[in-house]
């Protein structure tokens, strides 16, 4: 759990819709709902886990909370300072200011750094572009992050493509933090390194966190990897919350059919881990229907295996179904899920 119950952000509603377009007008012929009406709360210190298929609209769901895309709705509210700033609302010089306490890190190590520039470069680059401190003062900064993510002092006058996988997301965690931010979006920072490198930097961003007083939305596709990073957990289906709920009552107790899929595909490491019981892997029907043409009802209804008739009629919201858990499910009471 967090140490505390303070909200940093507040997302209602958020929708962020691509245009299609067709023909040599490029006439509009509908929308990709990438984002469909996401509403969430991440407390100061916790992180928030974000999972789900390839293509549900994580991606986008972050960049839409930091306003690299212009959503097409909702609100983001950003608490700074004791104000409650309304980012979507914010001008340039606003946007600037609350830009320098939300970064982002990115899914691709081999991607997210400026080849031509020095780590020290890259790691300051954000200090730069908000004119904090000066030449000296900067890298003295980044000589402490470098220490701070297990780098030495001698890597910062080294070039990227010189550092392992794992060594250059180390380096873009420095360069994410050097502008003291106060909430991440944390975009697959594992996804592109060993599995033995994995757990070194989810550890270190925890250890981070505790430090600095991180908040973090943590995004991946691997239910794995959010159990061990997550105090919460939102689960992402075709632009929508599914599920959301504390971690521990989202693994034991699943109330969505798509978080027990989700669940099963985790391999289980020992006995110990299975208990007595065997847990099969469920395997969806087809794949994800398209975000630009969603199906009548449930969103989930053409994958699930316990649709029901309603289930193609109605579309069911997500409600509450304690204080510690939500869900999207016509059928989350009368469902016995299987859980970890
Ligand atoms: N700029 C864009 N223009 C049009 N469609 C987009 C754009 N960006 C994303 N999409 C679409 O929005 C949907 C959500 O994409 P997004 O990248 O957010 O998914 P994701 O959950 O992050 O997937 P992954 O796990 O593969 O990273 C997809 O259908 C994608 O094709
Ligand atoms: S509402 Fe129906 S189709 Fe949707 S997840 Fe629940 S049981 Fe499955
Ligand atoms: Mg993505």
């Amino acid at each position: 759990m967090s140490e505390s119950e303070q909200p940093i952000l507040e997302v209602r509603d958020l929708r962020q819709f691509f245009p299609i377009q067709e023909g040599l007008l490029r006439r509009v012929v509908g929308y990709v709902k990438a984002v469909n009406g996401v509403s969430l709360t991440i407390n100061q210190g916790e992180t928030l886990g974000l999972v789900g298929e390839s293509g549900c609209g994580k991606s986008t769901l972050g960049r839409a909370i930091l306003r690299l895309y212009e959503p097409t709705g909702g609100e983001v509210i950003f608490h700074h300072q004791d104000r409650q700033l309304s980012v979507l609302d914010l001008d340039r010089h606003g946007m600037r200011q609350v830009r320098a306490n939300m970064q982002m890190i990115f899914q691709d190590p081999f991607a997210s750094l400026n080849e031509r520039m020095t780590v020290l470069d890259n790691v300051i680059e954000p200090l730069v572009c908000n004119g904090i401190g000066s030449r000296p003062e900067r890298e003295a900064t980044a000589e402490n992050l470098l220490a701070q993510v297990g780098l030495r002092k001698e890597h910062l006058r080294r070039y990227p493509h010189s550092f392992s996988g794992g060594q250059r997301q180390r380096i873009g965690i420095a360069r994410a933090l050097s502008i003291e931010p106060k909430f991440v979006v944390a975009d697959e920072p594992v996804f592109a390194l060993d599995v033995s490198v994995q757990a070194q930097i989810l550890n270190l961003m925890k250890e981070l966190q505790a430090q600095l007083g991180l908040s973090y939305l943590f995004i991946s596709h691997d239910m794995a990897v959010i159990r061990y990073v997550a105090d919460r957990i939102a689960v992402m289906y075709v632009g929508k919350l599914v599920e959301y709920a504390e971690r521990d009552e989202l693994l034991r107790h699943p109330a969505h059919p798509y978080t027990e899929a989700l669940h099963s595909a985790v391999p289980r490491l020992s006995q110990k881990d299975s208990g007595n019981r065997r847990r099969n892997r469920i395997l969806l029907k087809a794949s994800p229907p398209d975000p630009g043409n969603l199906p009548p009802g449930c969103v989930f209804q053409t994958r699930c295996h316990y649709a029901e008739e309603q289930c193609r009629q109605e579309e069911p919201p997500l409600r509450e179904i304690s204080t510690i858990h939500s869900v999207a499910c016509h059928l989350a009471e009368e469902l016995n899920l299987s859980g970890i």
